[in-house]
């Protein structure tokens, strides 16, 4: 993590260890199981330290390890101290932080405080049902209407009300998530003091940051149904780091569905204290139906998408800091999505990993990301194992929808396309387990997996090695001012990078037709190739012929 002292240039903003970092989101459930239970865990995850390592990988984001009655995979807490069973013990646990850090990798847990589960102590003392239990109050509950309904319509985002009766104690309970996870009161200042004495417990651990789930939620006004960017979101936060990490050199970055670049600088801007950066999904959700969402996504739309990604880029060029991903535990895979896992998914997910590792910010890969798994092909519900998934296709066959249409858009957009087995070896169940997976495999293992990828210099893993390598060397590319070009061709991203006398090009063709493009006046597509997803092209012509897919980086000092 100390690579930032090669980038002392005098004149360069204030640098911070995770500048240069490029981060890896690992889904504990899937990514290598030691045991043979069919479920990954923590001593797999030791195991694949090394491969992490050659990748380049500076921190690892590890989504829930926490004891959890596992209703939504882990993101269901019932025990903030302690580690599921079936992903091993707080020794395992503290193994792998000092096996990450002999490697210089940290270790970013998720932090998942909007909610815990129905299972956690809290919320079984909470709804005994004696409103003095002094648990009462961490959740939030609201007596029903006349009609015995509920306080309002607010819904969850898994599908159907956000408010559950509780017969116990007569009252209604919220949830913006499962019905087994209940929100957390921010409002009462006890949650918040044990919120913060269990991040402190984490952070003398030895763990290297948080990531936080729907943290832009913990503001809320229930009863005025707002959710996100309550009235109290900002001062938690500070509050939140004053009280645990913001006097240790951490890593934060916030999970915030509605963040704008304008809210981001209020979470990532270095006077007020709050984030290191947070994910937007603004990229994510334009490509999503009115009426169905993800459940019918729209095709790409490149000109869009490049007005988003250049927006953000613009609006955190001084202050704030970008966070970088295609994918993660939520998402389609990258490859399946934004570029042609069917046609050309080698040169599209090396085309794709291009773009977004040349931006500013910190990129995040996720699992898989880095040899190119796709989307898998279930042709039933019944292999569907995610909660928001099920739920849905229940929602949407109730209102009408035929199956085969839902089980179409869950092909492209279920959570579980990100969530079947880490592909490792053209052996049984793809190398991930000695048993029988918790999820299918997808089929495609044989073709696609690690092994193979680490082997061939020519593979996406390798390209992805070099990008990585690339953010370490070339100040450029982590502050280098970014501009667009050609931003109204649908099929071209073309962008440039400068800092001082550097300017680095980035040209990339989305589609699999080739491309014909002029070069604009102002840039210069002369200098050393940095990156290229065909064999390097002559450089200097003021015209350029694309292959499909093709992408490429010029360096010009
Ligand atoms: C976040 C997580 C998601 C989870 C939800 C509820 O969006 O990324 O996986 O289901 O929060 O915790």
């Amino acid at each position: 993590m100390d690579q930032i002292t090669a980038l002392t240039e005098p004149g360069l903003p204030l640098k911070e260890w995770w500048h240069t970092a490029t981060a890896y989101q690992i889904y504990p459930r899937s990514f290598s199981d030691s045991d043979g239970d069919g479920i990954g865990d923590i001593a797999g995850i030791i195991s694949r330290l090394d491969y992490l390592k050659n990748l380049g990988i500076d921190v690892i984001w590890l989504s829930p390890i926490y004891r959890s009655p596992m209703d939504d995979n882990g993101y269901d807490i019932s025990d903030y101290r302690a580690i599921a069973e079936e992903f091993g013990t707080l020794d395992d646990f503290d193994r792998l932080v000092a096996e990450a850090k002999a490697r210089g990798i940290g270790i970013i847990l998720d932090l998942v405080v909007n909610h815990t589960s129905d299972e956690h102590p809290w919320f079984v003392q909470s709804r005994t049902g004696v409103q003095d239990n002094p648990y009462r109050d961490f959740y939030i509950w609201r007596k029903p209407l006349t009609d015995g309904g509920p306080p309002n319509d607010l819904q969850s985002s898994f599908g159907g009300p956000a408010w559950t009766f509780d017969e116990a104690s007569g009252e209604y309970y919220l949830h913006l998530f499962s019905r087994r996870q209940p929100d957390l009161n921010w409002e009462n200042p006890r949650v918040r003091a044990e919120i913060y004495s269990m991040m402190n417990w984490w952070i003398d651990r030895g763990i290297a940051g948080f990531r936080m789930d729907v943290i832009d939620y913990i503001g809320k006004d229930a009863d005025q149904k707002i959710v996100t960017d309550g009235p109290q979101l900002h001062t938690y936060l500070q509050e939140m780091n004053a009280a645990t990490y913001g006097h240790r050199d951490l890593l934060t970055v916030g999970e915030t569905w509605s963040a704008t670049p304008q809210t981001a600088m209020l979470y990532s801007s270095r006077d007020r204290a709050e984030l290191s950066m947070v994910f937007q999904f603004e990229h994510v959700t334009l490509q999503w139906d009115v009426l169905y969402g993800k459940w019918r996504p729209k095709p790409l739309d490149l000109v869009a998408l490049k007005t988003v990604l250049g927006k953000w880029q613009r609006a955190l060029e001084t202050d704030g800091w970008n966070s970088l991903f295609w994918g993660n535990h939520d998402l389609p895979r990258a490859v399946s999505r934004y570029g042609d896992a069917a046609g050309y998914r080698v040169e599209s997910a090396k085309m794709l990993a291009t773009v977004l590792h040349l931006l500013k910010g910190t990129p995040f890969v996720y699992q898989g990301e880095e040899i190119g798994m796709t989307n898998v092909p279930f042709t039933t519900i019944e292999q569907y194992r995610d909660i928001e998934t099920l739920n849905m296709h229940k929602l949407h066959l109730d209102a009408g929808r035929l199956a085969d249409d839902f089980l179409k858009g869950a092909n492209e957009s279920s959570r579980d396309n990100a969530r079947t087995p880490m592909q490792w070896s053209n052996e049984a169940a793809g190398g991930f387990s000695s048993g029988i997976p918790w999820i299918e495999v997808n089929e495609n293992y044989k073709s696609i997996n690690a092994a193979d990828s680490v082997a061939d210099t020519s593979s996406i893993w390798h390209h992805y090695r070099r990008l990585i390598a690339l953010r370490k060397t070339h100040p450029v590319i982590v502050y280098g001012k970014f501009e667009s070009w050609l931003d109204d061709d649908p099929n071209v991203f073309v962008y440039s990078r400068t800092l001082g006398t550097s300017c680095l090009v980035v040209i990339a063709n989305f589609k699999p037709q080739p491309q014909s493009i002029e070069i604009p006046a102002d840039i210069r597509i002369i200098g050393v190739c940095l990156s290229h997803n065909y064999e390097p092209r002559e450089l200097g012509a003021p015209r350029l012929e694309l292959k499909p897919y093709e992408a490429f980086a010029v360096l010009q000092t």
